[in-house]
């Protein structure tokens, strides 16, 4: 490790211990710097308050992220102290018995793994104009892993639910600094019911890290991340939608398109749940000079609960349009990754577009539908390369 990078390390890991403010580190941090904190590897840092960590493009070269390069994105500080021993979670609400579970009574249920998606709903922020307040996310906010642990849905047949059991809260264990609220939500009961819905306990293979949840995290596949639950600590049966920050006003989207910079009515919005249509080009990076002859542009594309249909490819800004080729590894919450061999014949600037469409018939357009909070960024991706 070079100095500057072994520097880094040093101060993000201080900074992570002492909750720096960014005002302290930013000084130190150029643009889209990458640093290595505990248990990350090259992560782009978008804050160092919270730890919320970007996955930098390069690395959609595979189909299942390794853990150390997985984003990771928290609204508050991680839990201080968290003993798998004293751990529990509790099942109430509208239910016919209430639960406790430890750890290992966890672990006992039958295991189910899902391979999914996991994407934030404000991936992509940056790129909306006007520019909307919150985390300034890149493309990076989303990575893939192989989630495994019991069902929510059969803990809920455990306890038994009551008619009146519509909604389920989940609850998790952040340190809350001040007056913030906690981060509390909930989904439907249709959707905690779905058997890829999980109470998690492992990614690709291995106990969750403190950053991921440990020792459990809600796992709702297809849905924008923040529906998955970290530190999970309580699992409630409400009767409607519970009402809180992270419900609303936090992740709404507008129910009728908007147009950029115009405010929206809170009771015009209604709560995000499945992803959009979306790819992104991992390679060759944006402003890259590459050599004439033979090149494999190369990416990722998801579609929430939905399938991707296609990937297809211009080097003409947009005026034709080639299918690249899907990967082998899929799964029905996963991202495809693709690839397409292009021959540039000859030299100067290109801008390389590729665009997605799901089994559900949706396209990423061309323009990102803007909304206030700066949710769900999806329009069609671009990259400019010189080829020399
Ligand atoms: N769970 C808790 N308890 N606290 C959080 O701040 N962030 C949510 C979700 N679960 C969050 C949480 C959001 S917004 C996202 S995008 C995902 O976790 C990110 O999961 P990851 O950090 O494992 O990538």
């Amino acid at each position: 490790m070079n100095s500057r990078r072994a520097f880094l390390k040093h101060m993000s890991a201080a900074a992570l211990a002492a909750g720096a403010t960014p005002s302290l580190l930013t000084w130190a941090l150029p643009q889209n710097q990458s640093v290595d904190v505990p248990g990350e590897d090259g992560l782009i840092v978008r804050s160092f308050r919270f730890v919320d960590l970007e996955t930098p493009v390069e690395y959609f070269n595979t189909w299942l992220t390794p853990v150390p390069h997985f984003f990771v994105r928290n609204h508050m500080f991680e839990p201080v102290q968290l003993d798998a021993q004293d751990w529990r979670l509790s099942v109430g609400g509208e239910l016919e018995k209430p639960l406790a579970l430890t750890l290992a009574e966890l672990s006992k249920l039958e295991t189910h793994t899902v391979v999914n998606t996991l994407e934030c709903a404000g991936n992509g922020r940056s790129l909306h104009r006007p520019q909307v307040p919150g985390v300034q996310w890149g493309k990076g906010a989303v990575s893939t892993a192989r989630f495994s642990g019991p069902r929510l849905r059969d803990i809920l047949q455990r306890t038994g639910i009551k008619p009146t059991g519509k909604h389920v809260m989940f609850r998790g264990l952040d340190e809350v600094p001040g007056k913030v609220p906690p981060f509390i939500r909930s989904i439907p009961i249709e959707k905690a019911l779905d058997a890829d819905t999980l109470i998690a306990t492992h990614m690709n293979g291995s106990p969750l890290t403190k950053h991921h949840g440990f020792p459990a995290r809600a796992l709702v596949p297809g849905w924008v991340g923040a529906a998955s639950c970290k530190w999970l600590t309580e699992i409630k049966l409400l009767e409607s939608e519970f009402v809180g920050n992270f419900m609303s006003p936090g992740y709404r989207f507008p129910n009728q398109p908007v147009k950029p910079g115009d405010a929206v009515k809170p009771e015009d919005t209604h709560p995000l749940t499945a992803l959009s249509v979306k790819s992104v080009i991992a390679g060759p990076s944006d402003g890259a000079t590459v050599k004439a002859g033979k090149l494999a542009v190369h990416g990722a594309a998801w579609a929430g609960e939905a399938d991707i249909a296609k990937v297809e490819i211009s080097t003409d800004a947009g005026t034709t349009w080639t299918a690249a080729k899907l990967g082998h590894d899929q799964a029905h919450h996963a991202w495809r990754l693709w690839t397409y061999d292009w021959k540039p014949n000859k030299p100067g600037d290109y801008t390389i577009l590729s665009r997605a469409t799901d089994t559900q018939g949706r396209t990423q357009p061309a323009t990102p539908a803007w909304n206030p909070s700066g949710y769900l960024y999806n329009a069609i991706d671009q990259v400019n390369v010189h080829v020399a």
